[in-house]
């Protein structure tokens, strides 16, 4: 910042426009989801494992009823909270899915999932407030904490090599005083899915501090674990906020619909957060959303079943790497092996990795501390795609060079 004098006036006069950037945003750096896939972009023979994304296309009877709404004229703005035939959908498949009970006016419609949680964190979170996270956790989670200045409270799941466990423990001392604690079950990036057990003793404590339990289950179809999923809203609907969206369960990353259900004391509040931010979703993608909870869901269980068998393909090829350890993915669409064998700085052996071999994964320490040392591969990808990259891994770790 400089001084400068007119007549008789001091003014202040920044030097450059980034001064005035809020220190929390200053600090953040570009998520580490992007970053490898970014860098491996010009390359012909790159193979993406990193983002998130299913590679099956949307099915054709939502994309019809997108179309039809278009032709039919529904472009206008809509119902700030979302339409209402979507909104009754909703409420009756949260019933019907997981015994929550939430009326359509309990339910608003964001631009997916991600803009449900920007408005929690917007309508609940300030500086200095504390949030409850199992870590790793979806790095979402940590870049809003970091947003709003406010301060993570991280629980590390127990890694035991072959799978994970809650620290129930660690989160009877995390809690205390966190406003909000975040549950994603199934997990990104774990995979990991809480059983009944855990869930419970989790609502019981946040129950008992007062503290908003957010319950991303946006994953909620990807469960391969025969575990029953509990959703915390319906055992402790008064102190839940549950979210989802069509993005993983319908292939519907691009059309950006997402749901939350929330009691009806806090629903005015995010209304009004959600209507400032974007006014209302998308009114064709509503129309497709209500068609893909409506239609048939046989692309749903078809894509679930393609994504357990890659789960085995994945999982059992990451298994035999040597010095890796795995936990089999019991859910979601990821695994989420441990390389520290190869190096703790797990950003940098993203990098040496993707340069060799060109393949795209994420390295863990995105998801918090807990997950250094790990590399996040999704099973979201073509099976060709899956065995291309377990064997170029298998013969960069086997030659001591870094070219494959
Ligand atoms: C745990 C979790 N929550 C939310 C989202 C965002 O979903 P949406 O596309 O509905 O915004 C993702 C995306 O990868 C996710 O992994």
């Amino acid at each position: 910042m400089k001084r400068v004098k007119h007549s008789c006036t001091y003014y202040n006069v920044m030097e450059s426009l980034e001064e005035w950037v809020l220190p929390q945003i200053k600090h953040m750096t570009f998520t580490g989801i992007w970053r490898v896939t970014l860098m491996l972009s010009n390359y012909k023979d790159s193979v993406y494992l990193s983002t998130g994304e299913p590679d099956f296309d949307t099915p054709p009877n939502v994309i019809k009823a997108a179309e039809d709404a278009m032709k039919n004229g529904k472009t206008h703005y809509v119902d700030p909270s979302g339409l209402k035939e979507l909104r009754e959908e909703i409420s009756k498949k949260l019933k019907r899915d997981n015994s929550i009970e939430a009326s359509p006016d309990q339910v608003i419609v964001p631009v997916g999932a991600e803009e449900a949680l920007a408005t929690v964190f917007q309508a609940f979170v300030s500086v200095g407030d504390k949030v409850t996270v199992f870590t790793p956790a979806y790095s979402l989670y940590l870049d809003l904490i970091q947003m709003r200045g406010a301060r993570l409270s991280a629980v590390n799941l127990i890694d035991e090599g072959d799978r994970f466990r809650v620290d129930l423990e660690k989160l009877k001392e995390s809690i205390t005083g966190s406003k909000l604690i975040i549950l994603n079950n199934p997990s990104n990036p774990t995979g990991y899915v809480m059983n009944d057990e855990e869930i419970r003793a989790i609502v019981d404590l946040a129950v008992e501090h007062g503290t908003i339990i957010v319950s991303d289950e946006i994953y909620e179809k990807m469960n391969y674990s025969g575990k029953r999923l509990l959703s915390p809203a319906s055992i402790a609907p008064e102190n839940t906020i549950t979210i989802n969206g069509f993005s993983k369960a319908y292939a519907m990353t691009g059309w950006r619909i997402g749901y939350l259900a929330a009691p009806k004391e806090v629903m005015e509040a995010l209304k009004i957060v959600h209507h400032t931010n974007v006014i209302s979703a998308s009114s064709i993608s509503q129309y497709a959303a209500l068609e893909a909870l409506r239609g048939p869901q046989d692309s749903v269980k078809k894509m679930v079943s393609e994504y357990a068998r890659r789960m085995e393909l994945l999982y059992g090829g990451l298994k035999r790497l040597p010095n890796v350890r795995v936990a089999k993915p019991e859910g979601a669409i990821y695994a989420f092996p441990d390389f520290s064998f190869y190096g703790k700085d797990d950003d940098e052996f993203s990098v040496r990795l993707a340069r060799a071999t060109h393949v795209a994964t994420v390295p863990g320490s995105t998801f918090g501390e807990a997950g250094r040392g790990h590399l996040r591969f999704t099973f979201a990808a073509s099976p060709e795609s899956i065995r291309t990259a377990l064997s170029r891994i298998e013969e960069f770790l086997s030659s001591k060079s870094d070219a494959y």
